[in-house]
């Protein structure tokens, strides 16, 4: 590790704040800024387009593997690019998230996008990386690791305003119940690994969960 290294991870259920979190925390830290779950979903944008049978691990992984995915880091607007393609936009799309956890669930697919994860953070050094498994799998030796958790209401109530009316309030319900569901086969998310932080954010508002995450950080030896 190089002398001023400050990796921040940060994991959590969908809706939990991660995203919110991590970009403002990046941002008044001057920090790169990771959104491990936007590689799991250029992955299967990169499957859908491709046309490939979300049954088939084979299928999907061979997809994967010929997908040349770039990340740019900076926190106030962070882009997703796939083949040359920019696909931040279009990887936020429903029809992804349905298919998404499909694609995370094929363990040589997350062994590839980890080993690529471990490269951007390496290759940075000053991040906060976000996700599912950045604690514990990714990058568990990070200076400053946390478990975002919210309660369920919480989160549908976040999810609802972010999509502002554009789906209904069962449909927003029955995706995070669904989406965590299917995510914890994958990962383990809703106890914290030794040495990690739980941050519950039911009753906090994004200014201070960003503040109390700075504060733990500049708290750092
Ligand atoms: O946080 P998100 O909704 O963008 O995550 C998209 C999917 O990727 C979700 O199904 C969980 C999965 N994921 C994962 O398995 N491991 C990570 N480190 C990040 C996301």
């Amino acid at each position: 590790a190089q002398d001023n290294e400050l990796v921040i991870a940060i994991d959590g259920p969908s809706g939990a704040g991660k995203s919110s979190t991590a970009r403002g925390v990046a941002t008044r830290l001057g920090l790169d800024y990771l959104d491990t779950g936007a590689m799991y979903r250029a992955m299967s944008w990169a499957c859908m387009v491709g046309g490939i049978d979300m049954t088939s691990p084979a299928a999907m992984l061979e997809r994967a593997g010929n997908a040349e995915l770039q990340m740019v880091l900076d926190p106030a607007d962070p882009r997703v690019v796939v083949d040359g393609h920019d696909v931040t936009a279009a990887i936020r799309e429903p029809a992804i998230a349905e298919h998404v956890s499909a694609v995370a669930g094929v363990i040589p697919i997350r062994e590839l996008l980890t080993g690529q994860m471990r490269r951007i953070i390496a290759d940075s050094a000053r991040i906060v990386a976000e996700g599912r498994d950045v604690t514990t799998v990714v990058w568990p030796q990070a200076q400053l690791r946390l478990l975002m958790v919210a309660d369920p209401a919480a989160r549908i109530a976040r999810r609802e305003a972010e999509l502002a009316g554009a789906a209904g309030h069962e449909r927003v319900v029955s995706s995070i119940v669904d989406r965590d569901r299917k995510d914890s086969a994958v990962s383990q998310f809703e106890t914290p690994a030794e040495g990690v932080r739980l941050l519950d954010t039911t009753h906090l508002g994004l200014d201070e969960v960003i503040g109390t995450v700075i504060a733990m950080a500049s708290d750092l030896g």
